[in-house]
């Protein structure tokens, strides 16, 4: 469970990285963080047990089993984490405050439970330390399929009979948006149409879940998404795709140290824009159907321009580790962040390691300098614990990465697989 309590704040794990050593070797790509959570979620649709394989063992991914527990619904997972969820037995269609807060994407309950049961109260998520995020767009799509949805008291209050298909045109591309009400219309009666979708490899992957349990669906992956309900979903068994932002910051971090490492059971097709920035910085990258490789051949890389946008752009969630490579790289690169208002902790505290970054409204000016220095540093979010470790990775010294359950949230392992590329790092307990 992600703490998250002052009080709890006080001892907690950091990791301890002595850089210099070049990535070398070759590891496994998880399940993806993005796409397991709602297709954990989607689980409350199925009238019969589900099982989900390539579960990664993540906080995010205990929270949310923790989160369909306490709806009732039966959970057991062998220890590789194949999880068989059977959700036959719902009781309780309230996501309280105490997960929600710890975990934002608790909101992916939202649009199953009003589907399946009629009703649901989600605790508010609030804003995060990444910008506002709001669920406006969860809340009016609900609503323009009939159900009736209030506010009060910090939940989300949502009640319907039967949810109506409908068209909804979405103001701005949002993932989860698109995941929760492309789940609420799956059992509504008619046919909805999601315009200006989110495209992200997750949504498909929960649309192919969703249509093995009998769900029809079309143009998943594409701005427009159609949705003919149905009345009940059946069981299944699936398997989670490879989770693109691990795979892409591992391939930062061999950038960044001048190494070369392989990743298996990767989906390559889905990091195409972070695969075209890497060359851009000098990196030689092959890769097959599930496999990629990156040599850097020692050396130092280019600063390179990067701008985040939906998929199939830069995303947002590879940001915080380009900016650590541009710190350290030659050159001058721009990093804009399109996505998120408040993105950029992570650049405060590369500064305390010697980084020349000025940030400028949206953007991040990096002039890169030939060697970053150890410092103890803190996590603020998950991606920016991604970005600060990667940094440690290539400094010269002994780096302290301080509150490090942010990293336990999204990277499966994260010591045992740098450990597997020959990085020094250790957990030290808190
Ligand atoms: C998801 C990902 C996260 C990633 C992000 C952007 C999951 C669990 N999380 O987050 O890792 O960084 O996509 O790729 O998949 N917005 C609104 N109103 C809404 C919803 C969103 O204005 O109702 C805005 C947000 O403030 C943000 C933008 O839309 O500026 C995109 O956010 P969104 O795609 O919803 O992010 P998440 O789904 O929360």
């Amino acid at each position: 469970m992600a703490r998250s309590g002052a009080g709890e704040l006080a001892n907690v794990d950091k990791l301890l990285i002595t850089g210099g050593t070049a990535l070398d070797g070759t590891i496994d790509v998880s399940g993806a963080k993005n796409a397991t959570l709602p297709i954990l979620a989607a689980t409350l649709l199925a009238s019969e047990p589900v099982t989900v394989s390539n579960v990664p063992q993540l906080k995010d991914v205990a929270t949310t089993i923790t989160l369909l527990q306490s709806m009732g619904v039966q959970v057991t997972f062998d220890e590789k984490l194949n999880v068989e969820v059977d959700a036959t037995a719902v009781n309780n269609r309230c996501a309280p405050y105490e997960l929600v807060k710890t975990m934002r994407a608790s909101i992916l309950v939202l649009g199953p439970l009003v589907a399946r049961f009629g009703e649901a109260d989600v605790s508010l998520p609030g804003g995060c330390a990444i910008g506002a995020r709001p669920v406006n767009l969860h809340v009016q799509g609900l609503q323009a399929m009939g159900a009736h949805v209030v506010v009060e008291n910090g939940f989300i209050r949502a009640r319907a009979d039967r949810l109506q298909g409908t068209h909804i045109v979405f103001d701005t591309v949002t993932v989860t948006g698109t995941e929760n009400l492309m789940m609420a219309a799956v059992l509504a009666d008619g046919e909805t149409v999601l315009e200006n979708a989110a495209r992200e490899p997750e949504i498909t992957d929960l649309a192919n879940f969703l249509q093995q349990m009998g769900a029809k669906i079309s143009g998943a992956g594409t701005s427009t998404i159609r949705i003919e309900g149905v009345d009940s979903l059946a069981g299944t068994q699936y398997k989670v795709l490879p989770d693109r932002i691990e795979c892409g910051t591992y391939l930062v971090a061999a950038a960044m140290t001048g190494g070369r490492i392989r990743l298996n059971h990767a989906a390559p097709e889905n990091l195409e824009a972070v695969i075209l920035k890497l060359q851009e910085a000098g990196a030689l990258v092959e890769y097959g159907d599930d496999w990629i490789a990156l040599d850097m051949q020692g050396k130092r890389p280019q600063a390179v321009d990067i701008r985040t946008s939906p998929y199939p752009g830069f995303p947002t969630d590879m940001q915080a580790q380009f900016c650590a490579m541009n710190a350290m790289s030659s050159g001058v690169g721009t990093v804009t962040e399109t996505i998120f208002e408040n993105r950029f902790q992570h650049v405060l505290e590369l500064q305390r390691m010697g980084a020349d970054i000025q940030i400028e409204g949206n953007m991040a000016v990096c002039r890169g300098v030939e060697k970053l220095t150890a410092a103890p540093v803190m996590a603020t979010d998950l991606r920016a614990s991604a970005g600060l470790i990667l940094a440690g990775l290539a400094a010269e010294g002994e780096t302290l990465v301080d509150r490090i359950y942010h990293v336990d949230r999204g990277y499966e392992r994260i010591e045992e697989k740098l450990h597997q590329l020959v990085a020094q790092i250790k957990r030290v307990p808190g």
